[in-house]
Order: C-alpha cells, then structure tokens, then sequence
C-alpha cells in the first residue's frame, strides 16, 4: 500500500532522485551520471523546493518514511524551461523509482498532481517527453497533447477540464472517484 501526499521541502533530497529517474534515456541506456543534477538547465526544475506555486505529490510505501515516486510542477517565468509556454504554465516532471515502476503508482500520482493543480486554479499544465517515452501513453491517458517539437521531444500540453467534462480518457482524474487526491491522509 502506498501513501499519496504533498511533496514538500523536506522531501528535497527524494527529489534530487526523482528528477535523475525523470531523465530518460531510450534503453539500453543507463542512468546518467549524478553530476548532470548540477547542470543549470536541469537543477531548475528541482532546487529550492518549496517556492510559491510550487505543486506535487509523492507516492510513500506504508511504514516507509522516504518516497519512491514523484510527480511535481513549477512555475518558471522569461523562457525558462524546456517545457516553457509561458509564465503561468507550470513545468511537470514524474519518475518512479525503478523498483516500483509499473505498479499502476506513475498514474496515481499524474491523477493527484493534476486534481491538486487545477484545484489551485492552474489553467494548464506543460511537459516535454522524448519521443520514445512509452510515458507517453500515460499523458495522453491525462488528456496531454503533442503541441509542438522542441528538438525530436514531443511538448505535450493539457489544460484544466471544462465544467461538465467527466473526463479526458482512461487515465483521467476524474475517471475514479476513488483515487486519492493531494489532500489525501
Ligand atoms: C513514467 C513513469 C513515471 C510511470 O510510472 P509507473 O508507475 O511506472 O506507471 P504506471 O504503472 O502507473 O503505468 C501507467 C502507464 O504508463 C505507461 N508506461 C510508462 N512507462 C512504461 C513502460 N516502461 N512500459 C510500458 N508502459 C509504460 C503505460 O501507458 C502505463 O499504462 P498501462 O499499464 O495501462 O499500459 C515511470 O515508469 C518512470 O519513472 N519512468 C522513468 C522516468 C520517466 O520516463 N519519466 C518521464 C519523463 S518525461
């Protein structure tokens, strides 16, 4: 059993993991080095956690205290950001510890975070997904749609379901009404 709850500052260190597994590379490719952490383009997405408009969830096994899977969204503002459309638009990133990858947690956790942003009043939500992601399908299952190409990487957007739409697709938060949302204990 599994625990989804907020992502908070002090889950920092667990983020550093999260945003390393975010990294994908096409298989066989392993892991990128740690260092790549460091990288200004990349360490944005995850430094500092906590800012204003910060948003996300991790995904604790119970009797665990450290997650094992994360799914979060920032706001960057002047073209900051792969996945950049615009100031308003937070930047999502997922990644689920290898061990405790296809165990149905990556759309719990896609389900949480998109309930608790537009619950905040996010208009829409952006990510960018190299073309061989199978992670793909799960955006898709949200309602993601390819928008453009920044290099080969699909920029995938989603915007905030219209009053009356029970859902955009299987993987819908709105599809179970069971799945636990942010405020979930
Ligand atoms: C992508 C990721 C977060 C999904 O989390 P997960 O817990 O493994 O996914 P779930 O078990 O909830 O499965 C949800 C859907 O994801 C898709 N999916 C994701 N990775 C997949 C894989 N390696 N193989 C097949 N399907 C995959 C499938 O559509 C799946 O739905 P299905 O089982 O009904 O076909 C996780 O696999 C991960 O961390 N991958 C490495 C990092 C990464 O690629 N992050 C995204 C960068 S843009």
């Amino acid at each position: 059993m599994f625990l989804i709850r907020p992502l908070l500052s002090s889950d920092q260190a667990f983020l550093w993991d999260a945003l390393h597994v975010a990294l994908w590379d096409p298989p066989p490719a392993p892991l990128r080095p740690r260092e790549i952490l460091e990288d200004p383009h990349v360490r944005i997405y995850a430094e500092d956690w906590g800012r204003g408009g910060d948003l996300g969830v991790v995904a604790v096994p119970d009797g665990v205290e450290r997650p094992v899977g994360a799914c979060w969204m920032r706001r960057l503002q002047g073209g900051v950001g792969f996945g950049y459309v615009d100031d308003e638009t937070p930047q999502l990133g997922i990644a689920v510890l290898p061990a405790y990858q296809g165990r149905g947690l990556g759309r719990r956790l896609m389900a949480a975070a998109l309930s608790a942003a537009w619950a905040e009043g996010i208009r829409q939500v952006a990510l960018t997904v190299h073309p061989a992601n199978p992670a793909r399908r799960l955006y898709e299952g949200f309602g993601f749609r390819t928008v453009e190409f920044r290099r080969t990487f699909h920029l995938m957007r989603v915007s905030v379901p219209s009053v009356g739409e029970a859902g955009v697709g299987e993987g819908s938060p709105n599809a179970d009404p069971t799945r636990p949302g942010l405020d979930a204990r």
